[in-house]
This record gives structure tokens, C-alpha cells and sequence, in this order.
């Protein structure tokens, strides 16, 4: 399955595409956690990145799709993937299409995960993430067994710098300008699909499982 995942922050689409990933091991790339991790490691990249990803403006196209080109290069993403955060423009999304004709790795979908704006804001302001590997956590909708301890590796919870309110309103405000021209590419394209990610993450699973196998990218449980 080849598919890009779209939606505004909060939509839940690296919780939903970790949990795919987990369960049906689809190779997930998403260009924030490389871009945090760059700045953590105090990288040329990182350097280069972390102004923007602080402010919670768009880092240039060009050197997203650099990033991105390089990713889709290695191996392991032969075979499947699922984009989590690019495209993110409609200018992103022609350099994507570019690079995947080169490589004769048609996309099967592009998949907009839809939630309304207040329930983002709520998701956002409540997210934590570990310090360690990442993995996403709310405190109301989806606690650690531990509180401020991440499950997978016990390392400490934190707040993600761009989930301050105000960089929170421009994170959002900038994903209404860049959304419209990037579904209708897609649409024309006749490779848009959307998903409800209202509710538990489990029911955004399912979802997402019955497109998946509804469009024939994944084949239904149970079969051989
Ligand atoms: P990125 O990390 O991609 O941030 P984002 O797109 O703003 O998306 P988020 O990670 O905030 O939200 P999400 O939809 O993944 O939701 P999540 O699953 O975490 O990018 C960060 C920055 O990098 C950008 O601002 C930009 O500067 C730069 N950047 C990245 N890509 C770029 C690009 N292509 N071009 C230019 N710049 C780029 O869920 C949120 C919370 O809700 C979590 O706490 C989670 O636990 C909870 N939750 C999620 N789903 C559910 C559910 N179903 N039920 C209950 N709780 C849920």
C-alpha cells in the first residue's frame, strides 16, 4: 500500500499511522518526527529546520521534498509506505508525484483524516510526547499506564514545543490556506479519500481498515 496521509494537526494522523504501522507494518515516514529529531540531534538540517517547526510556520518546499526524495530512496520503502505530513502544498505534492513516476511507484491514495476545529485544539493542547521515541499520548483520551512515563521505553512525557496555543492557532490558520489546493490536486487526480477521525483512535482504526481493504491496497483479515 502507497498512500499519503493528509489532515490538519490533530486529526490524529501519526496516532492513526502508528497503530497501522504496529499492526500491519506498513513503513510510516513522518516528516515532523524527522524534522524534531534533526533538531534534537543539533544536525545542519536541524539547524536549518528548527525555526520554522518552532513557530509552527512550513518549512520551504524545496527542502522538504529534498528530505523526502532522500527517505523514499532507501529500501525499505520498495515495498509500501504511508507519508504522515507531506505532502502539505500543492507544490509538495508535484515534486512527491515527480520523484514516485522516477521510482514507477504509483501512489494508491491520498487519505484526509477530518476533525472539527475545536477537537483539534483540544487534542493538541492536551498531547504529550516522549522524549525518547515519540510516541504520542493526550492526557484525558489516550493516558500512559504510567503517568508522565511513556509505555514503550519509560522515558518522561513532554509537551512538544509547537503545542503552545498561539503557534497552535498558526499551525491551523496555515493548514486552511494550503488545504483546499492540495485536496483538489488529489481529487483530480481521482486519489482522494477521506476518513472520519472523530472518536477513539480504535474506531479511526477501523475506519481506515475497511478503506484500505474496501480499495484493495491491503487484503482482508483472515485471508491467506
Ligand atoms: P507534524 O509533526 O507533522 O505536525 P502536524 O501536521 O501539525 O500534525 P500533528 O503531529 O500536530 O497532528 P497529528 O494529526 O499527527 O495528530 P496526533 O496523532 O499527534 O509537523 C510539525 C511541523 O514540522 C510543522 O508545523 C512544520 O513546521 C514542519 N513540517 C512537517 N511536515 C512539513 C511539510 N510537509 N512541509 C513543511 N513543513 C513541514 O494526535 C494529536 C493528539 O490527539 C495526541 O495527543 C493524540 O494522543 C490524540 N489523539 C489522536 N487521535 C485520537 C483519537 N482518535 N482519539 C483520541 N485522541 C486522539
Amino acid at each position: 500500500m502507497r498512500i499519503v496521509l493528509l489532515g490538519p494537526p490533530g486529526a490524529g494522523k501519526g496516532s492513526l499511522a502508528f497503530v497501522v504501522h504496529k499492526r500491519l507494518g506498513v513503513p510510516h515516514v513522518s516528516t515532523g518526527q524527522i524534522f524534531r529529531h534533526e533538531i534534537r540531534r543539533k544536525s545542519a538540517l536541524g539547524r536549518r529546520v528548527g525555526r520554522y517547526v518552532s513557530s509552527g510556520r512550513l518549512v520551504p518546499d524545496s527542502l522538504v521534498v529534498q528530505v523526502m526524495v532522500a527517505q523514499l530512496g532507501k529500501q525499505r520503502f520498495a515495498k509500501g509506505f504511508m507519508l504522515d505530513g507531506f505532502p502539505r502544498t500543492k507544490g509538495q505534492a508535484a515534486g512527491l508525484d515527480r520523484v514516485l513516476t522516477r521510482r514507477r511507484l504509483p501512489l494508491d491514495g491520498a487519505v484526509y483524516l477530518t476533525s472539527p476545529e475545536p477537537l483539534l485544539v483540544r487534542r493538541l493542547s492536551g498531547r504529550r510526547i516522549c522524549v525518547r521515541c515519540e510516541a504520542n499520548y493526550h492526557i484525558r483520551t489516550m493516558k500512559p499506564k504510567r503517568v508522565g512515563r511513556c509505555d514503550n521505553c519509560a522515558a518522561r512525557l513532554v509537551t512538544r514545543k509547537d503545542d503552545q496555543p498561539a503557534t497552535i492557532r498558526q499551525r491551523l490558520r496555515l493548514d486552511h490556506k494550503n488545504t483546499k489546493p492540495l485536496l483538489a490536486y488529489y481529487q483530480r487526480r481521482g486519489l482522494l479519500y477521506e476518513i472520519n477521525g472523530v472518536g477513539h483512535i480504535e474506531r479511526a482504526y477501523a475506519r481506515a481498515v475497511a478503506l484500505f481493504e474496501g480499495q484493495g491496497w491491503i487484503r482482508p483479515a483472515g485471508r491467506a
